[in-house]
């Protein structure tokens, strides 16, 4: 008898680019055709019904006019198809579709849309064939703040958002802000939740930017979007490179999330996902009151802009508050069952609990009393 040793030391590079800019379809173009993938000549784009025929179909048509083997996925829009059913197969299916129409490991998958977009399409990617590349052209604010920037891809659960999934990271990112102007305003506000989000970790200046220009960027204003695209992703991609795997400071990109994500799943999805940020944002500076991290006048400072942004920032009737408090054990900065919480010190700091530890653990009361203090 013997044993051996498997010795699977990696060094791997998974940097890539991120692009910004308005109208990026020709850039995309371009970047295939210059070898962006390689060899690779067939390409799964998914989408959903919505941004298939905004942009979605464009894209697919170019590839087939340069040459390439296209194929176009589409699953109905919304936080409800972000599960592991859309994944492997519904009507519109896409893994059991690729398979179908011949995808193999020789392909790339081309993710055009929003947050549920590029989370599903990057988890499919990952797992079809046990990983193909891919690429995200993000069409929504939420996904050039947040979603398609960092590598966390996901599916939803019944129980929770997000719990199934793995990092995996594109080979490029498209932010094309021109799609921001088909967004309905409600998208745009959540997209905003993230954004405000980032300032309030990380950079006051661009906290009070957000102060004095949120009506500029409600109206699309160019300049106002390309700076704050460009913020959201410098602050998003330093974490990612100090931590990509979240074993501390990504933690910190959390902020908020605790509540957020347990109001998202206790509404039945009917919140967006930064409508659920925001009131969450609100719960967690309200929590950093209470620990003495933040002024009542801070407090209040992050809660008007929410507010300038048309974001919710009270518990809505239909939720069931207990239910709620339930819910914050599903979320994944829970430690042997202990609630944590990131929460922010001023406006454009986090506190560090802990060296490199961003979440504090706080006990169920105390998070009970600030979500049935809250309006
Ligand atoms: N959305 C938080 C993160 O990417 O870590």
């Amino acid at each position: 008898m013997g044993s051996f040793q498997v010795e699977l030391k990696k060094w791997v590079d998974d940097s890539y680019e991120i692009e910004i800019g308005f109208g990026l379809q020709q850039q995309f173009i371009k970047d295939i055709k210059n070898g962006l993938v390689g060899e690779i000549k067939k390409f799964a784009v998914i989408t959903d019904s919505v941004v298939k025929d905004l942009y979605a179909e464009k894209i697919y048509q170019s590839l087939l006019e340069q040459g390439y083997t296209a194929d176009l996925f589409v699953f109905e829009a919304g936080e409800k198809s972000k599960t592991r059913k859309t994944k492997e197969n519904i009507e519109d299916a896409i893994e059991d579709a690729m398979l179908e129409k011949g995808y193999r490991r020789d392909c790339c998958i081309i993710a055009v849309g929003g947050g549920v977009v590029t989370d599903l399409a990057g988890f499919v990617a990952g797992t079809f064939g046990r990983g193909v590349p891919f690429i995200n052209y993000a069409t929504t604010l939420l996904a050039a703040a947040d979603a398609s920037v960092g590598g966390k891809t996901a599916v939803d659960t019944p129980l929770a958002t997000n719990l199934i999934g793995i990092f995996n990271q594109p080979e490029k990112v498209y932010l094309d802000i021109a799609t921001w102007k088909t967004l309905p305003k409600r998208q745009i506000s959540s997209g905003l939740a993230e954004t405000i989000k980032h300032a309030c970790i990380a950079n006051k200046d661009f906290f009070e930017f957000l102060e004095e220009n949120i009506d500029k960027i409600l109206a699309i204003d160019k300049e106002a979007c390309e700076h704050i695209a460009e913020e959201n992703c410098r602050i998003k991609y330093k974490v990612v490179m100090q931590d990509e795997k979240e074993s501390g400071l990504r933690e910190i990109l959390n902020l908020g999330h605790t509540v957020g994500r347990a109001i998202e799943t206790v509404s039945d999805y009917q919140l967006l996902h930064g409508e659920a940020l925001s009131i969450g944002m609100v719960a967690e500076v309200s929590l950093a009151k209470k620990l003495g991290y933040v002024t009542e006048e801070e407090k209040n400072r992050v809660i008007a802009l929410l507010e300038q942004a048309k974001l919710p920032v009270v518990i809505p009737e239909y939720i069931d508050r207990e239910k709620l408090v339930k819910k914050l054990y599903t979320d994944k900065k829970v430690k042997n069952g202990q609630l944590r919480f990131v929460v922010q010190q001023g406006i454009g700091e986090i506190v560090e609990y802990q060296e490199n530890n961003f979440a504090i653990p706080i006990e169920e009361s105390v998070a009970r009393e600030i979500i049935m203090e809250m309006k």
